[in-house]
C-alpha cells in the first residue's frame, strides 16, 4: 500500500473515533432528555453531558467544526441530523408511543422515510434534544437553524419544509452528503449529475488566450471576475448592501456557437471555482414535484461551495410565462417561478445563456446585473479563431487560405470548430495526414447547408 493510501486510512479511522465520539454524546444526552421528559430521575450533571473536547488535530470532523465555528448545540444538531446515516439505531428510543393516546409523541418530531426504518429527525426532534420545554431554549434553537447561521450557511445542513402552514419546526433535518461524504473518507466528493441532481459540472481545456470576443464583451465579462473576487467586501467594507443585492446575475445571450458556454467555463477557471450547467429541459418539464427539491439541492451546495450556476437555453425560464394550456404546463410555470425566484435570491454567482433576445420582457431583464451580446465573430475575429483552432497543429496543407476562408463565411466558432472537425476527418479518409483547402471547403458548405445558408 502506498504512503498516500496509508494517510487516507489513518484519516478515515481518526474520523470514525471522533464522529463515534460524538454520536455517544448524543446517546448520552438524548437519553437524558427523554427520562427527563418522563419524570424518571434527576437532571445529569453539567460535564456527563458537556460535548466531547475537539482538538485541532482530531481530523476531518473537527476542521469541520471549528471552521464552521460549531457551538455546542450546533454540534448536537448536526450529530442528530448524521445519526441515521451513521447510526440509525441511535434514535429508536424516540418511537416510544404514547400510550394514552397510541400514537408517537408530537414533541419528539421525526418522520418516516419510505425504505428506511428508523427514525428520521425534523427540527422538532432538534428543538427537543436541546431545549426539551424550555421556550426561550426552542426560540435559540429555531435562530440556530436561520439559513446565515453557521449550519446552513455552510452548508452543513439543509431543512426540507413540506406543506404549507405546517409548523415551521416540522421541516425535515437532512445533513448535505458533501457533509457526510468528508466525515466517511475526509474528501469532499464533486456531486454527481443524476435526476436528484440535475446539474452538471462544466470544464474546458481552453485558456482566456483562446478567447475571442471584442472589447467591450470583455470588460462586460470581467465585471463578473470583478464581483466573484471583490463583491463581498463592497457589500460589506464599502457598506454599498444597503444599495445592492448580494449576488450577480448576467443574462448571456447570442447566436448558437458564439462562446457563451466557453466564456462561462472560463470565468470559474479564472476565479478558481467550479461553473455548475443547469439543465433546465430535465428541471423544467420532467419529474414534477421533485423539481423544486433538486433545485433546492443545487443552489444550497452551490451557495456554499461558491459556484457559478450556469444555466442554459435560458428560453424556458422567460418563454411563455402566461399561457397555459395542460396542468403539465401549469406544474412548469409553477417551477419556473420558483427558479426565478430563486435565481433572484442567489447571493452568489449566475450566469443565463440564450439564443434569443427578443423574447426577453423589460420585468425580466431588469433582474440581471449585466446583459452581456455575443454577436457573430467579424472577419477579423473569424480569422483568429481560424488560426487559434489549426494553426498550431502544423497539419495544414500549403493551399490552405484561413484568412481567405475568414473573409469570405461569416461562421460562429462553433462553426469554424465543426468545419474544423470535418475537414480533419475529411483528410484522414481520404488517406492523407493533412488538410487541405478542398476538405475545409467541403466543411463550410456542410455548416452553411445546416444553417439554411448557401456558400
Ligand atoms: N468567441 C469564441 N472564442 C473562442 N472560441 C470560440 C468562441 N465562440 C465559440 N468558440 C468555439 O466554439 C465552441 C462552442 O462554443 P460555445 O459552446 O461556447 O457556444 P455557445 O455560445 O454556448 O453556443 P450555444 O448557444 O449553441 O450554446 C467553443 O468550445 C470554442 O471551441
Ligand atoms: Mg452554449
Amino acid at each position: 500500500m502506498s504512503s498516500g493510501a496509508d494517510l487516507r486510512l489513518l484519516r478515515v479511522e481518526l474520523n470514525a473515533r471522533v464522529v463515534g465520539r460524538e454520536l455517544a454524546w448524543l446517546e448520552r444526552v438524548l437519553q437524558a432528555r427523554i427520562s427527563l421528559h418522563f419524570g424518571q430521575g434527576e437532571a445529569p450533571s453539567a460535564p456527563a453531558m458537556a460535548a466531547p473536547a475537539l482538538g485541532r488535530d482530531d481530523g476531518d470532523y473537527a476542521e469541520l467544526v471549528h471552521a464552521a465555528g460549531l457551538e455546542a448545540d450546533e454540534r448536537l444538531v448536526l450529530a442528530l441530523a448524521v445519526a441515521p446515516h451513521l447510526k440509525p439505531q441511535l434514535l429508536d428510543m424516540l418511537f416510544v408511543r404514547n400510550r394514552n393516546l397510541d400514537r408517537g409523541f408530537s414533541e419528539f418530531g421525526g418522520w418516516k422515510g419510505r425504505s428506511h426504518g428508523g427514525f428520521l429527525p425534523t427540527c422538532e426532534t432538534a428543538a427537543f434534544l436541546v431545549a426539551g420545554e424550555d421556550m426561550a431554549h426552542r426560540f435559540a434553537l429555531q435562530r440556530l437553524l436561520d439559513e446565515d447561521r453557521p449550519l446552513r450557511r455552510h452548508g452543513l445542513l439543509r431543512l426540507q419544509h413540506d406543506g404549507p402552514g405546517e409548523p415551521w419546526l416540522s421541516a425535515a433535518l437532512h445533513v448535505s452528503g458533501d457533509t457526510l461524504e468528508r466525515l466517511a473518507t475526509g474528501e469532499s466528493r464533486k456531486p454527481d449529475y443524476g435526476i436528484g441532481f440535475p446539474a452538471r459540472l462544466i470544464t474546458t481545456r481552453l485558456g482566456w488566450s483562446d478567447l475571442v470576443l471584442d472589447g467591450e464583451v470583455m470588460d462586460e465579462v470581467q465585471a463578473i471576475v470583478t464581483w466573484y473576487r471583490h463583491g463581498q467586501r463592497l457589500l460589506r467594507d464599502w457598506r454599498l448592501d444597503k444599495a445592492l443585492k448580494p449576488g450577480y446575475r448576467s443574462l448571456f445571450y447570442g447566436p448558437p456557437g458564439t462562446g457563451k458556454t466557453l466564456t462561462a467555463t472560463l470565468i470559474g477557471q479564472e476565479v478558481g471555482s467550479d461553473v455548475y450547467r443547469i439543465d433546465l429541459s430535465m428541471v423544467v418539464s420532467k419529474f414534477i414535484g421533485e423539481t423544486e427539491k433538486n433545485l433546492a439541492q443545487v443552489f444550497d451546495q452551490a451557495q456554499s461551495r461558491q459556484w457559478i450556476l450556469f444555466f442554459d437555453e435560458a428560453d424556458a425560464l422567460f418563454g411563455k410565462r402566461t399561457a397555459t394550456s395542460s396542468s403539465n404546463d401549469r406544474y412548469a410555470n409553477q417551477e419556473v417561478s420558483y427558479l426565478l425566484q430563486r435565481v433572484e435570491d442567489f447571493p452568489g454567482t449566475v450566469i443565463l445563456a440564450t439564443n434569443l433576445k427578443a423574447n426577453i420582457d423589460d420585468a425580466f431583464a431588469r433582474r440581471f446585473q449585466s446583459l452581456v451580446h455575443f454577436p457573430m465573430p467579424d472577419a477579423e475575429q473569424r480569422r483568429l479563431l481560424w488560426e487559434g483552432m489549426v494553426r498550431h497543429t502544423g497539419r495544414l496543407g500549403d493551399d490552405v487560405d484561413l484568412q481567405g476562408l475568414a473573409e469570405r463565411h461569416e461562421l460562429s466558432g462553433g462553426a469554424i470548430a465543426n468545419v474544423v472537425r470535418f475537414g480533419a476527418l475529411g483528410a484522414l479518409q481520404a488517406g492523407r495526414e493533412r488538410i487541405e483547402m478542398a476538405d475545409l471547403r467541403r466543411g463550410v458548405a456542410k455548416e452553411l447547408r445546416k444553417e439554411g445558408r448557401t456558400a
